[in-house]
C-alpha cells in the first residue's frame, strides 16, 4: 500500500524530498523613495513596517539589507511635484533617477530594477496621459514611458519594469533602449497585471490613487485567465526578457499557466494588500506571521515563480533567512 507518511517521518527525510525551495536570490525588495532632504522615514500606515524613504534613508536601509544578503530591489518614486503629464517620471534629476545613481555607486553588485509608470507622477493619478473625457491615451503615454525607461537606465538601472499596462509599451521601450545603446538592458514586463483591490495600501504608499475613475480600462479583469496568456504572448513578441504576474497569492493559477506557456523567467509580485493582510493578522496574534509568510512565498514559488517581489524581503533577511 502507498503510505505517504513514510517520507514524512523525520525532518531530514522531508527536506530530502522537498520539491520547492526558497532562496535569498529569489527575493526582490521594493522601496518607496521620496524627495526629502536628510534622513526621512515616513511610516506607511496601511503597510506597518514599510516606509517612504528619503535617498539618505534608502542608503542606510539598503546597506543593511545588502549586508544581510539582498540581491535585488525595485524602486518606486514619489516626486515633490506632480503634474498632468507626470514629467518628473522622465526628468534626468527625478527622484528614481537620483536614487538609482546613488544605489549603483554605493552598491555596485545590487541589481536595481526600476518601476516604469506615470501614476506616481501624474496629478490625476492615472498611469498615463488623459484625453479630455478622462480616458488614458495609449500611444502618447507609451512615448513617455519609453523616455522614462531610458532616463532610468542612464542613471544606472540594471533592469526596467513597466507596470502601466499600455499596449505596445514593451516594444517601444525596447526600441528606445536599443536606440540609446542600451541593447544589453533587460525589460521585465508586468505582463499579467490585474485591476486589483489588493493594490490599495500601495496607493497610500505611492500617493498614486486615481482622483477619478479606476484603472479598469488598462489593467486586466480579475475574472480572466486566457487574456493573461494573450498579454504574455504579446509581451514576449515585443521583446520582454522577463515577465511579472501580479498580484501573486490570489492569482497562482495565472502564475502556473504562464509558467506552462513560456520559457522566460517569471517574477510574481506579492503586492501591498497581500503584505497588509499577513502583517495585520500577525500583529493581532491571529496568525504565526513568520510561518504564514514563508508558506505564502513557498506557494508562489511552487506555482511557478522564479523570483518574488515581496515587502517581506528585507525583514526576512534581517531575521537571518538564507544564513
Ligand atoms: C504602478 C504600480 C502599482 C503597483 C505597482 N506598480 C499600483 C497600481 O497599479 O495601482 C502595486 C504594487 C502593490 O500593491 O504592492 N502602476
Amino acid at each position: 500500500m502507498y503510505r505517504g507518511r513514510r517520507l514524512r517521518r523525520t525532518g531530514t527525510l522531508r527536506a530530502m524530498v522537498r520539491e520547492t525551495s526558497l532562496s535569498v536570490r529569489d527575493l526582490i525588495m521594493p522601496y518607496f523613495v521620496v524627495d526629502e532632504p536628510g534622513i526621512v522615514r515616513k511610516p506607511i500606515s496601511s503597510m506597518p513596517g514599510q516606509y517612504q524613504l528619503s535617498i539618505a534613508a534608502l542608503e542606510e536601509d539598503v546597506a543593511k539589507a545588502v549586508n544581510n544578503g539582498l540581491h535585488a530591489c525595485l524602486l518606486f518614486g514619489i516626486p515633490a511635484h506632480k503634474n498632468e503629464a507626470g514629467s518628473e517620471a522622465y526628468a534626468e534629476d527625478g527622484i528614481v533617477q537620483r536614487a538609482t545613481a546613488m544605489l549603483k555607486k554605493r552598491f555596485s553588485q545590487l541589481l536595481v530594477i526600476t518601476d516604469v509608470c506615470l501614476c506616481e507622477y501624474t496629478s490625476h493619478g492615472h498611469c498615463g496621459l488623459l484625453n479630455p473625457s478622462g480616458m488614458v491615451r495609449n500611444d502618447a503615454t507609451v512615448e513617455l514611458l519609453a523616455r522614462t525607461a531610458v532616463s532610468h537606465v542612464r542613471a544606472g538601472a540594471d533592469i526596467v519594469a513597466p507596470s502601466d499596462m499600455m499596449d505596445g509599451r514593451v516594444a517601444a521601450i525596447r526600441g528606445a533602449l536599443d536606440a540609446a545603446n542600451y541593447e544589453h538592458i533587460p525589460v521585465m514586463s508586468y505582463a499579467a497585471k490585474y485591476a486589483s483591490a489588493f493594490y490599495g495600501p500601495f496607493r497610500e504608499a505611492a500617493e498614486s490613487a486615481p482622483k477619478a475613475g479606476n484603472r479598469k480600462t488598462y489593467q486586466m479583469d480579475p475574472a480572466n485567465a486566457r487574456e493573461a496568456l494573450r498579454e504574455v504572448a504579446a509581451d514576449i513578441e515585443e521583446g520582454a526578457d522577463m515577465l511579472i504576474v501580479k498580484p501573486a497569492g490570489p492569482y497562482l493559477d495565472i502564475l502556473a499557466k504562464t509558467r506552462a506557456a513560456c520559457n522566460l523567467p517569471i517574477a510574481a509580485y506579492q503586492v501591498s494588500g497581500e503584505y497588509a493582510m499577513l502583517r495585520a493578522a500577525g500583529q493581532n496574534g491571529w496568525l504565526d506571521e513568520q510561518a504564514a509568510v514563508m508558506e505564502s512565498l513557498t506557494g508562489i514559488k511552487r506555482a511557478g515563480a522564479d523570483m518574488i517581489i515581496t515587502y517581506f524581503a528585507a525583514e526576512l533577511l534581517e531575521k537571518g533567512f538564507g544564513r
